[in-house]
């Protein structure tokens, strides 16, 4: 699933509840580099820095919170500069290789164990599960995403205005459509994708649209 378009949200989460399988959410990896490199003072423009904080990155999935080198960083990975220094060093060619390398690992192990896996990211249809049965753009308009993210904020302290969280958005969108390496799918319908706008739909809305998308394509029974 290509979570491209839209504020963070727990729909993928649901998603993999409904379907009894398990949720990857290949962010959390970048957003964890991100966070390490900032706490051991790494600047994140530079790559050969940043790759060489690879080894000491164990990101673990445990009972729906991640854990970085066994710390809980599920909240902390969500603030704006984290996100902002996810998409700086998602960029390196040779951190990529390495999450993609990780995310496929995971992917794999679960599948094996007969589990039906959804994973979450900006380049999974493309590049980390291209033979995925379903491959889902899910996508929303900016001025959406921005609201639903200023949602989130709304019980902390020193939350950042709908205007700084729309320029962001558009900041980080811009980012990852420009990259050399994996950069947003630009043509998504082209490549396979079932495209989902949900500007105007709820998260139930969502699950169900998608629900129905694999029963008509008979991944699912009715
Ligand atoms: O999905 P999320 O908002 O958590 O991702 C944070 C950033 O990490 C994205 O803006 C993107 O730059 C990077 N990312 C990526 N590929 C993924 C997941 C995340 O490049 N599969």
């Amino acid at each position: 699933m290509v979570r491209s378009h839209q504020a963070k949200e727990q729909s993928p989460k649901k998603l993999a509840l409904r379907l009894e399988g398990i949720d990857l959410y290949t962010g959390a990896m970048y957003r964890s580099l991100a966070l390490l490199c900032i706490n051991s003072g790494v600047n994140l423009e530079n790559a050969k820095e940043v790759t060489s904080r690879l080894p000491d990155l164990t990101v673990a999935y445990v009972q729906g919170r991640i854990l970085l080198n066994d710390a809980d960083v599920t909240e902390a990975i969500q603030d704006s500069a984290i996100a902002e220094g996810a998409s700086i060093i998602a960029v390196i060619p040779e951190v990529r290789k390495e999450l993609v390398r990780r995310q496929q690992a995971i992917g794999k192990e679960e599948i094996a164990r007969g589990k039906i896996v959804v994973v979450e990211g900006r380049d999974i249809g493309t590049t980390v599960f291209p033979q995925a049965v379903l491959k889902i753009y899910l996508t929303a308009t900016v001025e959406v995403r921005a609201k639903r993210r200023l949602l989130q904020y709304s019980h902390q302290e020193n939350a950042p205005s709908y205007e700084a969280i729309l320029a962001h958005i558009k900041k980080r969108d811009e980012r990852d459509s420009k990259r050399e390496i994996d950069p947003l799918a630009k043509d998504p319908e082209k490549l396979g994708y079932f495209v989902l706008d949900n500007s105007d739909m709820s998260e139930r809305e969502t699950i169900d649209a998608i629900i129905v998308e694999l029963k008509r394509r008979k991944l699912l029974n009715d």
